[in-house]
């Protein structure tokens, strides 16, 4: 099969177009062919090998984190599957690897694609609406009548989360500049700041929750928006001592991730307010329920581009200069 493979770890480092043996499939996966594959800034951090020591990948690696596709083999012990079905996932780490004409997903972490959307509207979903999904439930419990901050609300991240905090009746700020204020409108979003001109901390006060996706400053000026007893969840570090548990890291990468985040959390900790670090992890069950919110109409994917495969590294660099509105996507059948 063809796929798109990193050979070494290098800074806006070229993926190669290879042609590799299909992948093996083991007794719990499911073999999907690849129609449409969702680049995320992820695939650029591992490339570049700034996630080495939390994912110490083994190289050749094919990257690529979110598919959209159609069933066309299964393991002995699957059991919701069969071939034919159309089908989206974010595989699981260490088994990833979408930017290619193959790839074998985990029955557990996969989903039947919701009706009504082309494959690659399928494919922009996976990652950042799973992340979305793990921040404002999973780990925040958003409810109806909170209110949440979600930075960079027209990014891949931002879209999806807008449209899931307003499901769930909460009263939803957000950041990004002006020429994206109709599109975040449109996704429900109540209070729309210009990050170029304003400064969110100046204008939002008694937030029950703040989703971070920028930098450290910007993390910092998060824990004073928060109410006492508000909660701050980043998804662009640092990342906790919790994390480091969940990873089963080794000693020393547990200490480092400790040191790392006790600035924060104890700035946090003297202000009434949690912090948190969450990296997302693959998950068919929360999957069938975004399912069901797309196909109730509740939430819309947002696309920005869709790249032929052959262009993958120009799609990687495309998402890598952060202006993109929406998601990015590779069609690859
Ligand atoms: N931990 C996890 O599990 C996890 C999961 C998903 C993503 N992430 C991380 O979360 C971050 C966001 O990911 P993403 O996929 O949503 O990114 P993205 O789609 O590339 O974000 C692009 C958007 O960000 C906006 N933006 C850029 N700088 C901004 C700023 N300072 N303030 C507000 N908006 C700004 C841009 O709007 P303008 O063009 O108007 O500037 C653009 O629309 C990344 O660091 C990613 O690696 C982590």
């Amino acid at each position: 099969m063809k796929a798109f493979v990193l050979e070494r770890y290098g800074k806006k480092r070229a993926l190669k177009l290879a042609e590799l043996p299909s992948p093996a499939l083991r007794d719990d996966e499911v073999l999907v062919e690849v129609h449409a594959a969702g680049v995320n800034l992820l695939d650029c951090k591992i490339r570049d090998g700034e996630f080495k020591l939390i994912l110490p990948y083994r190289l050749p690696l094919i990257l690529g984190h979110d598919v959209a596709g159609v069933v066309v083999g299964a393991g002995p012990q699957v059991r919701q599957f069969e071939s034919g079905d159309e089908v989206y996932a974010r595989p699981d780490d260490f088994r990833i690897g979408t930017f290619a004409e193959f790839i074998p997903v985990k029955e557990a972490s996969l989903a039947l694609k919701p009706k009504g959307l082309t494959m690659e509207e399928a494919a922009s979903i996976p990652l950042v609406g799973l992340t979305a999904w793990q921040a404002l439930i999973a780990k925040t419990d958003l409810k109806k009548g909170q209110k949440v901050l979600i930075q960079a609300g027209s990014g891949g991240v931002g879209t999806f989360a807008i449209q899931l905090a307003k499901h769930l009746g909460a009263t939803v700020a957000t950041t990004t500049s002006a020429t994206n204020f109709a599109l975040v409108k449109s996704l429900g979003a109540d209070v729309v700041i210009d990050y170029k001109t304003q400064d969110f901390e100046d204008v939002l006060r008694d937030y029950d929750v703040v989703l971070n996706s920028q930098d450290g400053k910007t993390l910092e000026k998060s824990l004073h928006v928060l109410k006492g007893g508000g909660k701050l969840i980043s998804i662009s570090g640092p990342p906790d001592p919790e994390f480091g548990k969940e990873v089963a890291a080794p000693w020393f990468v547990k200490l480092v991730v400790r040191l790392l985040s006790s600035g924060v959390r104890r700035r946090a900790q003297g202000l009434g307010v949690g912090y948190s670090f969450l990296f997302m992890k693959a998950s068919g069950s929360q999957l069938r329920e975004i399912t069901r919110l797309i196909e109730a109409g509740a939430i819309r994917p947002v696309l920005d581009r869709t790249f032929p495969f052959a262009s993958t590294n120009e799609a990687l660099a495309y998402v890598e200069a952060g202006r993109a509105k929406g998601k990015v996507v590779v069609r690859i059948k």
